[in-house]
């Protein structure tokens, strides 16, 4: 499916109001977040897809992570965890199924939340991911229409899954790179997503399939802001720039700069791979934060304390056209 497709589906269904509903669907944010008393309110978000590397233990970790993340975008803490299967009974062995479960909960565990059950149906291609609830303080939700003027953007996690998968599955790279985009993909969201509820911000989502460009343009359009990117900043697996100047770019960039492009002025020349690399679809990417510039070193270095991942501020927003995008 295309950004924007399931958005049109969406838009011809009247959906329920509530005064207590913080996020519903109008606002392209993360995971849905409703108002249970002044102090707690739920979030709950699903997630799953289909296998992105061979490991079935890794595979399980991925999306798990992955679906985690959305709870961390919102402000909140993952409470309870459901898995969501499809698989394929008879050509597959259940030692399979039983590895990427085994994956899923790890991070679960982690996460700190509880696997409470799951729904399971025969498919043809495989298929897992997670349903997760979570809480936050209602006053706290970071949605990703929160951006303010004269903030700074922090970046958590490098970009570059989806070209360096696209190099392995071409066969163009090797282990040394799958252990390094499978580590940056199982890492969860859980220390920035701490720090940032700790220090506090503005706004915030998570960088998944649109890439950095489309998820910048949701969060720019929803906050009714501007946003310029110093594309020098902006913190990369290595070897991503290597591959995408080779042209070794996943379909799926292609797809988001048809997309996006059209709210991105670009100041990078023509020739420079970097601007497909911010289109490139990430799985399990990291956080995106808007607070203002002592906030968000605060957030950097805690996150640097207790990590070793590149965590980068990587622009400013500005008053201006909701949406634009200013490549620097
Ligand atoms: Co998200
Ligand atoms: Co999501």
């Amino acid at each position: 499916m295309s950004p924007g497709d399931l958005d049109q589906i969406l838009c011809g269904l009247s959906l329920p109001t509530d005064p207590n509903l913080i996020v519903g669907t109008d606002g392209c944010d993360d995971a849905g977040v409703y108002r249970l008393t002044d102090e707690i309110a739920i979030i709950q978000t699903v997630d799953f897809f289909t296998p992105i590397v061979d490991d079935p233990y890794r595979f399980g970790q991925i999306t798990a992570a992955n679906a985690l993340s959305d709870v961390y975008a919102m402000g909140g803490k993952p409470l309870l965890a459901m898995n969501i299967v499809a698989f394929p009974l008879g050509d597959m062995d259940k030692s399979v199924l039983r590895d990427i479960l085994q994956g899923g909960l790890e991070k679960i565990k982690e996460a700190g939340a509880l696997l409470v059950g799951g729904h399971s149906i025969e498919d043809k291609e495989l298929k897992y991911g997670l349903s997760v609830t979570g809480v936050v303080h209602p006053d706290k939700v970071l949605l990703n229409s929160g951006a303010k003027p004269g903030d700074v953007l922090l970046l958590t996690k490098p970009l570059g899954t989806g070209i360096l998968s696209t190099a392995i599955k071409g066969g163009l790279a090797g282990e040394e790179v799958e252990e390094r985009i499978t580590l940056c993909m199982i890492t969860l969201n859980r220390i920035a997503g701490e720090a940032m509820a700790e220090v506090g911000a503005h706004g915030c989502t998570d960088i998944t399939g649109f890439g950095l460009i489309g998820h910048l343009f949701e969060m720019a359009n929803a906050s009714n802001v501007s946003i310029t990117i110093d594309s020098s900043s902006v913190p990369l697996l290595s070897g991503t720039l290597d591959y995408a100047s080779m042209g070794i770019i996943p379909e799926g960039a292609y797809k988001n700069k048809k997309f996006y492009q059209k709210w991105v002025t670009s100041k990078l020349s023509q020739k420079d791979p970097l601007e497909m690399v911010f289109y490139d679809p990430q799985t399990s990417g990291g956080l995106l934060i808007a607070a203002p510039g002592s906030k968000a070193e605060k957030i950097k270095e805690k996150i640097k304390s207790l990590s070793d991942f590149e965590c980068e501020i990587i622009g400013k927003v500005e008053k201006g056209v909701a949406g634009k995008i200013i490549l620097e």
